[in-house]
C-alpha cells in the first residue's frame, strides 16, 4: 500500500518543515521528488536527507510568485504525477493593523504563487495522464483565527482554489484536495514566536500548544502521513475535499 513506485513529485517549499517531511515521506515511498525553494541552500537539507538513504531528489531556485519561472521550471521537469503547493508565509494582524504592503505580500506567495503552480502543472499532469494536486491551506479557512486578517482570507481562497480545480479537472483524471493543519511545530512556528514573543518564547510555546485540544501541536510528519494517503492511489475516490488536521482544533474547541 501507498507505494508511489516510479511516480514524479513537486514540493514547493520543501526545503522546510511541512514541506520537507512531506518530500521526504513520498520519496520513501519510491517518488522522484522535485523541491521547488527560493534557493538551493534552502533545499539541501532535504535533498541531503532523501539521497542519503537512496532516494531520488532534484531541487529548483524558483519563486513561486514568479510566474515566469515557475512555467520555466515546471516545463523543465516533464511530466508530473503529484504537485503538492506547500510553500506559504505567515503574517500577525487584524485588518486594521494589517498595511497594504503586509497584504499584498501575503496574497502574492499564499495566494498567486498556488495559483502559478496550479496553471504551469496542469499541461504537465495531462503529459503524465492525470495526477493529484494537494494545497496546504490551514484551518485558518475553515474558523476565524484572530489576529490573522490576510493569512485566513488568503488560506480561505487556497480552499476554494481546490473545490475548482477539483471540478474543471476531474475528466482529465486529476484530483485535487487541500489539507488544513492547526499548528504544527515547524521553523515556521519558531520563528512566528520569535519575531512575536522574544521575551516569553516558552509560555507562548506552551499556550500554542494547549490551543489544540489535544495538548499539542501537530508534527510535520504526520501531516506528510496524510499527504502520502491523499496522493497514493489508496485514495483515488477521494478528491475536492478539505482535510484538518488538527487535535481537534476545529471540532472539540467549543
Ligand atoms: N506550521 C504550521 O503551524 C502551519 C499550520 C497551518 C498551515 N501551514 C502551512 O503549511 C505550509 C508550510 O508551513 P511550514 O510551517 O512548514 O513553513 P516553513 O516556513 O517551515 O517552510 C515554508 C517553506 O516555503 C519556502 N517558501 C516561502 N516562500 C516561498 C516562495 N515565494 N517561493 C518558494 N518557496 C518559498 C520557504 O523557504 C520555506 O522553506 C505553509 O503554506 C503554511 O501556511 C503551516
Amino acid at each position: 500500500m501507498f507505494s508511489l513506485q516510479g511516480k514524479k513529485a513537486v514540493v514547493t517549499g520543501g526545503g522546510s518543515g511541512i514541506g520537507k517531511a512531506i518530500a521526504t515521506i513520498l520519496a520513501k515511498q519510491g517518488a522522484e521528488v522535485h523541491i521547488i525553494e527560493l534557493g538551493l541552500e534552502q533545499a539541501s537539507a532535504s535533498l541531503a536527507e532523501i539521497t542519503g538513504v537512496g532516494g531520488k531528489a532534484f531541487s529548483y531556485a524558483c519563486d513561486v510568485t514568479d510566474h515566469q519561472a515557475v512555467v520555466d521550471t515546471f516545463k523543465g521537469i516533464g511530466a508530473i504525477d503529484i504537485l503538492i503547493n506547500n510553500a506559504g508565509i505567515a503574517h500577525v494582524g487584524k485588518v486594521d493593523t494589517t498595511s497594504e504592503t503586509d497584504f499584498d505580500r501575503v496574497m502574492n506567495v499564499n495566494v498567486k504563487g498556488v495559483y502559478n503552480c496550479l496553471h504551469a502543472v496542469i499541461p504537465q499532469l495531462r503529459l503524465a495522464g492525470g495526477g493529484v494536486i494537494i494545497n496546504m491551506a490551514s484551518i485558518a479557512a475553515l474558523i476565524g483565527l484572530p489576529d490573522r486578517f490576510a493569512y485566513s482570507a488568503a488560506k480561505g481562497a487556497v480552499k476554494a482554489m481546490t473545490m475548482s480545480i477539483a471540478k474543471d479537472y476531474i475528466n482529465e483524471k486529476i484530483r485535487c484536495n487541500s489539507i488544513s493543519p492547526a499548528r504544527v511545530h515547524t521553523p515556521f512556528v519558531d520563528g512566528f514566536l520569535q519575531k512575536n514573543y522574544p521575551d516569553n518564547i516558552p509560555e507562548m510555546f506552551e499556550k500554542l500548544s494547549k490551543s489544540q485540544p489535544i495538548g499539542r501541536m501537530g508534527k510535520p510528519e504526520e501531516v506528510g502521513a496524510l499527504a502520502l494517503f491523499l496522493c497514493s492511489d489508496e485514495a483515488s475516490f477521494i478528491t475536492g475535499c478539505d482535510y484538518p488536521i488538527d487535535g481537534g482544533f476545529t471540532t472539540l474547541n467549543n
